[in-house]
């Protein structure tokens, strides 16, 4: 199977948590996409979506798929997104889309967070994937210096010659060589960094389960 087909693969499976009658929380990226384009088959049996990014937001809203400003929600049974890594404790490495702040507010007001991902993002330790860190653009040096401090290189994400914006209008921090054996005091450590919005790093809002796309199918795994 190509990894296109195995997004597809995992994007049906998570429709198995998605609870009749509720609020579905939605995260971001190529194989939430294919979750989204699933979830519009059954969009008459929820009430409707809790948006992670502007891309999902508006994809949803194409199907017919209401959705609902996060503080207007509540808790929501389940969070549905992808990962940039995920490691044997469901810590995750996420915001290669960018959407990593909203991603982990829509995360932290849902009860369970389901993972969707094939089998490429899976690792011993977190780390490869280059760390997605959403900044004050103020703050990039410092920050920066910081990492370098830790091991790690950070450069700012550029597109088409200028930095990226995140949907709440700030820059993304790309930060290669790092190695992260201990998620939960790491991601404690660096979100009190000023200037840091969000670090990439989901260890406090860790998955509850991931649905991992393999060549023998959907592995279910349980954390
Ligand atoms: C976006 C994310 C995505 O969940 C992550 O980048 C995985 O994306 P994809 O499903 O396209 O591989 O964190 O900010």
């Amino acid at each position: 199977m190509t990894q296109d087909e195995l997004k597809a693969l995992v994007g049906q499976a998570a429709l198995h948590y998605v609870v009749p009658g509720e609020l579905v929380g939605v995260g971001t990226g190529s194989t939430v996409n294919k979750f989204i384009d699933a979830l519009g088959a059954m969009k008459t049996r929820i009430r409707g979506a809790v948006s992670s990014s502007e891309a999902s937001t508006a994809r949803l809203l194409a199907l017919g798929i209401p959705v609902f400003d996060a503080n207007e929600a509540g808790e929501l049974a389940v969070y549905i997104d992808g990962a940039d890594e995920i490691d044997g404790r469901g810590f995750m490495v996420k915001g290669g889309g960018a959407a990593l702040t909203r991603e982990k507010i829509v995360a932290a007001q849902s009860r369970r967070f389901v993972c969707i991902a094939d089998e490429s993002k899976r690792v011993a330790v977190l780390g490869r994937f280059p760390l997605p860190v959403e900044v004050i653009a103020m703050a990039t040096a410092r920050i920066t210096r910081q990492f370098s401090a830790l091991g790690g290189t950070a450069h700012v994400r550029v597109r088409d010659g200028v930095p990226v914006l995140t949907d709440n209008g700030q820059h993304i921090l790309d930060v290669t060589g790092l190695q992260i054996r201990d998620p939960l005091g790491f991601e404690s450590e660096v979100n009190q960094w000023p200037g840091v919005v969000t670090v990439g790093v989901f260890a406090h809002q860790k998955a509850a389960v991931c649905l991992l796309g393999t060549a023998a199918g959907v592995e279910t795994v349980v954390y």
